[in-house]
């Protein structure tokens, strides 16, 4: 069947694939009331050439989902490998074959007053074409955010916590207004956290930069990407550490990493071009191994996707 709506796809949801119109939850739910439900986000990227749809570390973004799900104290039962199986049969049961986004949620679904969770939970994933998060291809202006992150002694960050995307709305919001096409956060004492919803790298010299883990930073797997490939394909020395506000102004490049904005240059922070004020060539050099990598042009990192139909299954399709 062919989804011509958002309406008429096909989700997983209550253990079972339903229409998206059908997944519905009640307003009393615990997650939609307080905030205590944690998603993912994976892209899945379509190659012409091997007529296939990989998606992109899918592995990686379950384990790091239940991981942050047992946060809450959520217990999502499907090991990482099933969660994989059932999100690539999502795809092909919706015969998507252009690029797309996968949105896992598991949340506290008691449906009740009261703030305290109980340990009703429930899941589900959703999958829909996708093309850019964000228009990159001049190079971004970011700006600093008056809002500070969320600090992990309240929200951690680390897991992409529903409610703690109150801050980055925020963030995004106050950004976009001002003309910024994406906000930076400073964490509480002031050092350099990440994007609303991408992390951030900083190229000084010979060496690339990021804040560390313990910098109120979701712990992305972007990023992770982005250091192997800098380090094995273009042998530079990443570093991850505190970042003060005034390196974004003297770095060589900066750049933001997510599943969703890819690898985004950015060419201004506070209105200060960055380097040249144009995109520079690691940033442009790294874009192009990620989309490679992504898109399964580069044998080395095959290990990095999950096909979604196989060799007959994309043959018969295309
Ligand atoms: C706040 C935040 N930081 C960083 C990222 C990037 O993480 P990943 O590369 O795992 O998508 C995201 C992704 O949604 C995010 O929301």
């Amino acid at each position: 069947m062919k989804a011509d709506t958002n309406q008429d796809i096909i989700v997983f949801f209550d253990n079972r694939l339903v229409p998206l119109r059908d997944a519905k939850v009640g307003i009393l739910t615990h997650a939609f009331n307080y905030g205590t439900g944690v998603f993912e986000g994976i892209r899945g990227y379509r190659d012409e050439n091997q007529r296939e749809l990989f998606l992109v570390r899918p592995q990686e973004h379950y384990e790091r989902w239940k991981r942050n799900c047992s946060i809450l104290r959520i217990d999502v039962r499907p090991k990482p490998s099933v969660l994989c199986r059932i999100t690539s049969a999502l795809v092909r049961r919706n015969q998507f074959h252009t690029n797309v986004y996968v949105r896992p949620l598991a949340y506290k679904s008691a449906e009740r007053i009261g703030v305290s969770p109980d340990g009703a939970s429930a899941f589900a994933i959703t999958a829909l074409p996708f093309g850019d998060y964000i228009d990159s291809r001049a190079g971004l202006h970011a700006g600093v955010s008056s809002w500070r992150r969320i600090a992990d002694t309240a929200v951690p960050c680390r897991a992409k916590i529903c409610g703690a995307y109150v801050n980055s709305a925020l963030a995004s919001d106050e950004a976009r207004r001002e003309g910024y096409d994406e906000a930076i956060f400073l964490t509480e004492d002031g050092h350099v956290a990440e994007g609303a919803s991408c992390n951030i790298f900083l190229l000084r010299g010979e060496r690339l930069i990021t804040p560390a883990v313990s910098e109120g930073i979701l712990e992305g797997i972007t990023r992770a990407s982005v250091i192997e490939l800098a380090q094995r394909e273009l042998h530079l020395d990443v570093v991850e550490r505190r970042v003060d506000r005034s390196e974004l102004y003297v770095s060589d490049e900066v750049f933001f990493t997510g599943t969703a904005v890819e690898l985004a240059p950015i060419v201004r922070v506070d209105h200060r071009p960055v380097g040249s004020g144009k995109i520079g060539p690691v940033a442009a050099e790294l874009r192009r191994l990620y989309l490679e990598a992504a898109r399964g042009a580069n044998p080395t990192y095959k290990k990095w996707l999950f096909p979604v139909y196989g060799p007959v299954a994309a043959g018969k399709a295309a």
